[in-house]
């Protein structure tokens, strides 16, 4: 049987393990979302700039598309409800409680690592948004982290030292 070449690429993606995260920003009234997101990728140190792609078909792609500061935080593996909230687009406000602030940006209180980040460019490709951000600053805390392969959340505890 012929396999789907999207089906045979989304398997392949998904065989690739990643972090995940949670990118937050404000919409045009000032309140935060949050939205889970396991495509952030490192670009460059000198200056410090990441990257993350955002779908075109999300309902909340204006807010992210157009914020100028947004932040980064990476999920421990105890936030797996976390990740599946952020990942609805019902319960993806941030409430009082869930967020505090780096560099005037909100981040998720809870997390391994937190990044402010300002976008320094954005790119169209396919059917998603290249968002680069500069990075502004960034805290890291200790932990096991909350993984994502082949469809299914995991963690790794990795090296403690
Ligand atoms: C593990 C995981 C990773 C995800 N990564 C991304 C991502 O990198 N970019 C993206 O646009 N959406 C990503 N999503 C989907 C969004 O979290 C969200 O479900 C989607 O945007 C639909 O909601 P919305 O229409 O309200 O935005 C991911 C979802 C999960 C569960």
């Amino acid at each position: 049987m012929e396999i789907d070449p999207e089906q045979a690429y989304r398997r392949a993606m998904g065989a690739f393990a990643t972090g995940v995260t949670v990118v937050t920003a404000a919409d045009a009234d000032g309140a935060w979302l949050g939205m889970t997101v396991n495509s952030l990728t490192s670009v460059s140190l000198a200056p410090r700039l990441l990257l993350w792609c955002l779908g075109a078909r999300s309902a909340r792609y204006a807010p992210f598309a157009e914020a100028d500061r947004w932040g980064v935080t990476v999920l421990g593996a105890d936030a797996e409800a976390t990740a599946r909230r952020f990942a609805k687009a019902t319960t993806q406000d941030l409430q009082a409680g869930d967020a505090e602030t780096l560099a005037g940006i909100k981040v998720l209180r809870t997390g391994l690592a937190q990044l402010a980040c300002r976008t320094h460019h954005r790119v169209e490709a396919g059917d998603h948004l290249i968002i680069i951000g500069e990075v502004l600053d960034a805290r890291t805390h200790a932990g096991a982290a909350l993984t994502f392969f082949r469809g299914g959340y995991g963690e790794i505890a990795g090296r403690t030292d």
